[in-house]
């Protein structure tokens, strides 16, 4: 039987990038150095030897964006600024704010609104400066003060037409990919750091929400993006259900819980002990100031189980055979999973408002000989995971939108150019770009806001 869903009046269907991922223009306009221009550098660091120096030449190609943006129907989009072109060297003493930086942003969010765009700005996307990093990084507690001078300017020169605003994206990845893994910048590998990168990056979360509300604009409303994961254990035994716990601690709680309870959990903190992080007084409350929304970028369900020689919880992630996996195979294609962790953030958490502020698939996408891009294996993703948010707003998540990562194929960090996730295709050698069959398909449920399912 055919079903219509038809999604809320003012839901929110939108699309996702970040800075060091489409702009391209690495050297230009004052900008500075960043930690993924430093990374990238490094022989072997990007799969492809690629870098963000180009990428999609957004820099100078925002117009035709926006243009295909409104072409589709896009009302809503989440993009980040790049701090090292607001403040190069990260150290606002170094010579004041770039004006050229934000210029440019000034520019970038009038076309957003010129074409009926609503801009859900994140101040922090991976692109830390360079010059900070070689003073310890987010290791390093000063950088939250430099945050905050960074923070301030952006809001003091956009904060009368931005009104959505994100401080933080995935700070897992940040401090976990990016300092136990080694796999992403500053390819740092320990986990002391790991966790105290996270904590200066939740104390920085708390002190600029205090910026956004004092300066931003009566509307202004703010929050902060977790990358979560609905985690499962690998079997009904006591051991793995306890290593799904830590996971999911590890992942999921130790992120959630000092934003919406102002503690981390205390089961990870006595697995961690004296590796834990440096907590000053006050800093747990700053953290757990109110958030207007929270922003969740799903991309997998983890099934997991008990291996004390894995991993730094003891953990082992097990990927069954039989089910469907993205293109990065440890992903597993589960929508399911999305439902379900909207609704345990809902029932554990109850944030005012979620949002969907990233999900998209990497596919190798090409443009065939008559001109279209034929991709529906990412139609059925997307029909699949929306409609796993039109279940858990049925059941009463009060999830207000959805944005598809990415709009654009765009450099995939560590994997460069060798992952296209956008629902518009990217040639990058002559930067053309060719609107997916995913894209025409996100059009319509746009236009109908909604669709029907069998
Ligand atoms: C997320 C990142 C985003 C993009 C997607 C595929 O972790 O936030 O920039 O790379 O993964």
């Amino acid at each position: 039987m055919n079903q219509k869903l038809q999604f809320p009046a003012d839901f929110a269907w939108g699309a996702a990038t970040a800075a060091a991922q489409i702009e391209g223009g690495a050297d230009e306009g004052g900008k500075g150095r960043s930690i993924w221009d430093e990374f990238a550098s490094r022989p072997g660091a990007i799969a492809d030897g690629s870098t963000p120096a180009v990428t999609c030449d957004h820099y100078h190609r925002y117009a035709e964006d926006f243009d295909i943006m409104k072409s589709l129907g896009i009302r809503n989009y989440r993009f980040s600024v790049s701090w090292p072109r607001i403040v190069p060297s990260g150290r606002l003493s170094d010579g004041g704010a770039n004006s050229a930086g934000l210029d440019f942003y000034e520019k970038l969010v009038d076309a957003m609104l010129e074409r009926g765009i609503e801009p859900y700005l994140t101040l922090y996307h991976w692109d830390l400066p360079q010059a900070l990093q070689e003073a310890g990084g987010w290791k390093n507690r000063e950088t939250v003060g430099h945050f905050e001078d960074y923070v301030k300017i952006v809001v003091e020169r956009l904060g009368d037409r931005v009104r959505n605003w994100m401080t933080h994206n995935e700070p897992w990845v940040v401090s976990f990919v990016g300092h136990l893994y080694g796999d992403h910048a500053p390819g740092v590998k320990d986990l002391r750091t790991a966790l105290q990168t996270a904590h200066h990056i939740l104390l920085s979360h708390g002190r600029a929400v205090r910026i956004i509300r004092a300066s931003g604009g009566a509307d202004a409303r703010v929050g902060i993006v977790h990358n979560l994961e609905w985690v499962e254990p690998a079997s009904p035994s006591e051991e793995d259900q306890a290593a799904a716990g830590r996971h999911d601690g590890a992942f999921n709680r130790w992120f959630l819980d000092p934003v919406f309870k102002g503690t981390y959990p205390a089961d990870m903190v006595e697995w961690y002990g004296d590796r834990g992080p440096k907590v000053e007084k006050g800093d747990m409350e700053t953290i757990a100031e109110r958030i207007d929304f929270l922003g969740i970028n799903y991309y997998t369900r983890r099934i997991i189980a008990h291996d004390p020689a894995g991993d730094f919880i003891h953990v082992k992630r097990i990927a069954y055979p039989f089910v469907p996996h993205a293109e990065f195979e440890e992903w597993e294609i589960n929508p399911e999973g999305l439902y379900r962790i909207l609704m345990r953030v809902h029932r554990d958490y109850r944030p005012a408002r979620m949002y969907v502020t990233e999900n998209g698939t990497p596919l190798q996408d090409a443009v065939g000989a008559d001109g279209r891009v034929e991709d529906p294996v990412r139609i059925e993703y997307l029909r699949r995971h929306t409609a796993a948010v039109y279940q858990a707003i049925s059941e009463g998540a009060p999830v207000g939108g959805y944005f598809v990562w990415s709009i654009i194929d765009n450099f995939e960090w560590g994997f460069g150019f060798t992952k296209r996730f956008g629902i518009v295709h990217v040639d990058f050698n002559t930067q053309k770009r060719t609107v997916k069959e995913s894209g025409r398909w996100y059009a319509a449920a746009i236009r109908d806001n909604g669709f029907t399912v069998s």
